[in-house]
């Protein structure tokens, strides 16, 4: 019996990449994204690769609660229950603390933290129903050591390692894990856009390959893995878990 996952964010980036890896595990996937033809692109082309129509591509702006509402029933009635939740939307721009204002903070706060939060309180009654359900959160190594030049993201990524926290407190009895993932410096159109094309983002670029222990950057599929994992049914007693993929960049005991 093949599952449905939701990935938000999914039509490229560390997204793109986790659902190709919860279609090849046996998992149906919908993809939320704001840019529909992405979606709808990536969702084909994943679809190709493993072989049967395991992946749709929906529009939804996850920061909306109406418009990720709609998507939500839209995959429902189209694709049953959601069993598994990657919450993996994320945005930032990079900015002294003091140069950011208000707009820019609830823009921050409505991406990275309310709209997930509003999503999963759609999605949990669904997993209780069926007495199975995984909550992965996609944090970042911010929300655990911080990050220079994104304090707004930051607050908002310690929030969501701490809202995986609680629901895997109250859920864990109805047999649903929470646990959130913290990609550490993964080359995706996030990462490039934030450092921009000039030398100043090849030398912080290069810096980070210099401070990481691997020596190298994330690629999307190094997230994927994790994600896969904590999705199946091996990852059945493991709740409440936050897992940095960075490297080495971070070692959080
Ligand atoms: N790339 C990194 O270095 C890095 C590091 C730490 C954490 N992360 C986190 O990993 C996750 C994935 O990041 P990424 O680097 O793949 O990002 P990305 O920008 O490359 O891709 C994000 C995807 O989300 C979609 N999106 C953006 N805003 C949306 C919205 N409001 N509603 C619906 N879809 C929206 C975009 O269209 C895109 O397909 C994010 O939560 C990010 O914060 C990334």
């Amino acid at each position: 019996m093949s599952r449905l996952a939701i990935v938000t964010g999914g039509a490229g980036g560390i997204g793109a990449a986790i659902a190709a890896e919860l279609a090849t595990l046996g998992n149906n996937v919908a993809i939320l994204d704001i840019n529909k033809e992405a979606a709808q692109e990536t969702a084909e082309k994943i679809s190709d690769s493993v072989g049967r129509d395991a992946v749709i591509g929906v529009e939804a702006d996850i920061s909306d609660d109406a418009s990720s509402e709609t998507a939500l029933n839209l995959v429902v009635e189209q694709l049953g229950p959601v069993s598994i939740l990657v919450n993996n939307v994320g945005w930032d721009r990079i900015m002294g603390f003091l140069e950011t204002d208000s707009a820019f903070w609830d823009k921050v706060i409505a991406v990275n933290m309310r709209g997930p939060i509003a999503l999963t309180h759609k999605v949990i009654p669904m997993m209780l129903e069926a007495k199975w359900g995984r909550i992965i959160n996609i944090a970042s190594d911010a929300g655990r050591v911080g990050s220079s030049g994104e304090a707004v993201y930051s607050a908002c990524k310690a929030g969501m390692i701490g809202f995986s926290k609680t629901l895997a407190r109250e859920f864990a009895r109805a047999n649903i894990t929470s646990n959130a993932v913290c990609p550490g410096p993964t080359d995706t159109p996030l990462l490039n856009n934030q450092l921009g094309e000039g030398e100043t983002g090849r030398k912080i670029y290069e810096g980070l390959k210099r401070a990481i222990p691997m020596k190298r950057l994330g690629q999307p599929e190094d997230l994927a893995g994790m994600v896969g994992f904590l999705a199946g049914d091996k990852a059945s007693f493991i709740t409440g878990q936050t897992i940095s993929v960075s490297g080495g960049l971070t070692m959080n005991g």
